[in-house]
C-alpha cells in the first residue's frame, strides 16, 4: 500500500489530470550501484541529464518503476546539496524536480539515494542451526526507471559476499558486447545502450521499454534483523534539568527459521570455536548520545545483566585544570546489549531499555520569545534495520502550553493529548507521532517547540509541598488517634 498522508493539493492533483512528462530531458548517462543487505537494500544513482530545449521544464524523477512501492527512504541531490522535489503518484512514484534556469545541451548531474526495505527473502526458507543463511533479492526493474530515453546506462549490484548462487539474465536488445559480468560479489548489467523510457505518460505515443524483473540469491553472514514494533517514550523535566529515552522494541531475527531443535549444546561449542552460524543473533550494539547516562535494560523476566554501557564524551567546553587531558572530539555512548538467549531464525524478543540525558543538550531557549526547542531523535540508529511501526511518545513538562511539532520527514500521524500521572494538577502535554518502514535513515531528530512560563517551573515543587504537608497533617492526625487509644 502506499501512503502519502502528508501530500500537498498540488501533489494530488496528477492523479486527476494524468501524468504529462514532455520529453524535453535525455539521459546522457546512467550509473546505479545497488548493495544488498538483509533487510534494506541501498540504492545509488548518478544521473546525466541533458535538457533538449532552452525551457525544459521540471525533470520527471522516477524513483520506482510502474505500479512500485515508495522506496522507505529517498533524496536526491545536486552537487551535493539536497533538491526538494514535488512528489508525483500517477503511473509510478516520481519527484518533479525544478532545475531553475538550464539551457539546451548543458550537462546537469543528479544524484539519487535511496533505501529499500524488505526487498530480501530468506531462501530457503528453513534452515538447520549450522547451514549457511541465504537470502533472495527480487526487484521489479532490470533497467533504471525513466520518463526520458537514455544513451548509456550501468547497472552494478554488490552482494555482502562473493557467494552468488544464482542472478537473473538480461535481453540481450541493447547489450552490445556485455549483458552481465559477474566479478567476486559483484554483477555487472549491461552497459546498455540507446534505450527508450521505462515509463511513458497518458496517450504517450513513444517507444517504450518493457521491464524485467530481477533477483540474486546470495549469501549473507549478519543476522537478519528487524524490529516489529518500537514504542518510545521521551520524557522532559524541568525540575530535574533531565530527558529521559525509554524504549520498547519487538526484535525479530528474520532470518531463515530454524529447522528442528535448537542445541544448546552445538551453539555452545560453536562459541568457542569463534564460529557462530552467522544467523544467530547473540549481540546488539546501540549508539547512544555522548552525555547519556544512567542506562537500564529489563525483559519480561527482570534486569538483564549481560549488558555493557560505555559512556560517550564531548569535547570540554569549560577551562581544565592545567594537565587533564580532554577528549579533542564527540564520542558516542556504546550499549551492547546481550539477548537472554540467542536468537535465531524466526526468533523474537521483546525488551525495554532507557538511558538519561542532561537536558541542557537537547533543549535551547529563543532569546528572542523565550520558546523552548527539544530535539528528540526518533529513533536510534542501527545499520541494515528496518523498523515496522515506530511510535514516538514526547512528554513535556506540566505547563507546557503553545506546542508546535516539526518532523524531518513526512510521517503518518501526529497527535496531541494530555498525559496524567501521579503528582501531576492539570497533567502533562503530550505528543505521539506514528510511522510505519523506518531505516537508520530515518534516525533524526523531531523538534517540539513550547512555552514553558515561570510560574509552571514552580508548579511541581509546590505540588510536592502540600503533598508532604497533607502526609504530616495525616501523621498527626494518626497519632492523635493512637494517643487517645492508648489512655483508654
Ligand atoms: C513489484 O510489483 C508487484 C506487482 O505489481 C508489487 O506488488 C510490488 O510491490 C512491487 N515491488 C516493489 C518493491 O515495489
Ligand atoms: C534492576 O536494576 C535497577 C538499577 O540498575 C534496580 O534499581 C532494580 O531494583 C533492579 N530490579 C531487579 C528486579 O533486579
Ligand atoms: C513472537 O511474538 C509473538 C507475539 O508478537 C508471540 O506470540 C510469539 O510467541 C513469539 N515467538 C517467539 C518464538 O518468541
Amino acid at each position: 500500500m502506499r501512503s502519502f498522508a502528508l501530500l500537498s493539493i498540488s501533489a494530488a492533483l496528477p492523479l486527476i489530470w494524468g501524468l504529462n512528462v514532455p520529453q524535453t530531458y535525455i539521459n546522457t548517462a546512467i550509473a546505479r550501484t545497488i548493495e544488498l543487505g538483509g533487510l534494506t537494500t541501498q540504492v545509488t544513482t548518478q544521473y546525466n541529464i541533458k535538457p533538449t530545449d532552452n525551457n525544459p521544464g521540471e525533470y520527471f524523477l522516477a524513483l520506482a518503476g510502474e505500479k512500485d512501492e515508495l522506496p522507505a527512504w529517498w533524496e536526491v541531490s545536486l552537487g551535493g546539496k539536497k533538491l526538494e522535489g514535488r512528489l508525483v503518484d500517477d503511473i509510478s512514484p516520481t519527484v518533479a524536480i525544478d532545475l531553475g534556469t538550464t539551457k539546451k545541451d548543458q550537462v546537469i548531474t543528479l544524484s539519487l539515494n535511496q533505501v529499500l526495505a524488505h526487498t530480501s527473502k530468506p531462501l530457503p526458507s528453513e534452515i538447520e542451526q549450522k547451514d549457511p543463511q541465504y537470502l533472495s533479492w527480487k526487484s521489479n526493474s532490470t533497467y533504471v526507471d525513466s520518463w526520458y530515453t537514455t544513451d548509456v546506462e550501468r547497472v552494478k549490484i554488490r552482494a555482502p559476499h562473493p557467494s552468488i548462487l544464482s542472478a537473473s539474465s538480461v535481453p540481450e536488445t541493447y547489450t552490445r558486447d556485455n549483458t552481465l559480468t559477474k566479478s567476486g560479489g559483484t554483477i555487472t548489467l549491461g552497459p546498455f545502450h540507446s534505450l527508450p523510457p521505462t515509463l511513458i505518460s497518458n496517450g504517450g505515443s513513444q517507444k517504450k521499454v518493457e521491464q524485467h524483473p530481477f533477483s540474486v540469491h546470495y549469501e549473507t553472514k549478519d543476522p537478519v534483523i528487524g524490529i516489529r514494533t518500537l514504542k518510545r517514550a521521551a520524557e522532559v523535566s524541568h525540575w530535574g534539568a533531565n530527558l529521559n529515552i525509554q524504549d520498547e522494541i519487538d526484535l525479530v531475527n528474520e532470518g531463515p527459521k530454524l529447522k528442528g531443535h535448537f542445541s544448546r549444546l552445538a551453539h555452545q561449542q560453536s562459541k568457542f570455536h569463534a564460529h557462530v552460524p552467522a544467523q544467530i543473533l547473540t549481540e546488539l550494539t546501540l549508539k547512544l548520545p555522548p552525555t547519556s547516562h544512567s542506562t537500564y535494560y529489563y525483559d519480561t523476566i527482570g534486569n538483564v545483566s549481560t549488558s555493557h554501557f560505555r559512556q560517550g564524551s564531548t569535547p570540554a567546553t569549560k577551562k581544565q585544570p592545567k594537565g587533564v587531558k580532554t577528549s579533542p572530539r564527540i564520542v558516542d555512548g556504546t550499549l551492547e546489549l546481550k539477548p537472554r538467549y540467542p536468537l535465531l531464525g524466526g526468533w523474537n524478543y521483546s525488551f525495554t531499555i532507557g538511558w538519561d540525558t542532561p537536558l541542557g543538550d537537547v533543549l535551547k531557549t529563543d532569546e528572542k520569545d523565550g520558546k523552548r526547542i527539544l530535539a528528540v531523535p526518533f529513533i536510534t540508529a542501527l545499520k541494515d534495520v528496518v523498523v515496522d511501526q515506530a511510535e514516538l511518545l514526547v512528554i513535556l513538562p506540566e505547563g507546557a502550553s503553545d506546542v508546535q511539532v516539526y518532523t524531518p520527514f513526512p510521517v503518518d500521524s501526529i497527535e496531541h493529548s494530555i498525559h496524567k500521572t501521579y503528582l501531576d494538577t492539570t497533567g502533562r502535554y503530550a505528543i505521539t507521532l506514528k510511522k510505519t518502514k523506518l531505516t537508520e535513515n530515518h534516525a533524526q531528530n523531531v523538534y517540539v517547540t513550547y512555552h514553558y512560563p515561570l510560574s509552571a517551573q514552580f508548579q511541581k515543587p509546590i505540588t510536592i509541598a502540600s503533598l508532604v504537608g497533607s502526609l504530616f497533617l495525616l501523621g498527626m492526625g494518626l497519632r492523635r488517634v493512637n494517643y487517645s487509644i492508648d489512655r483508654k
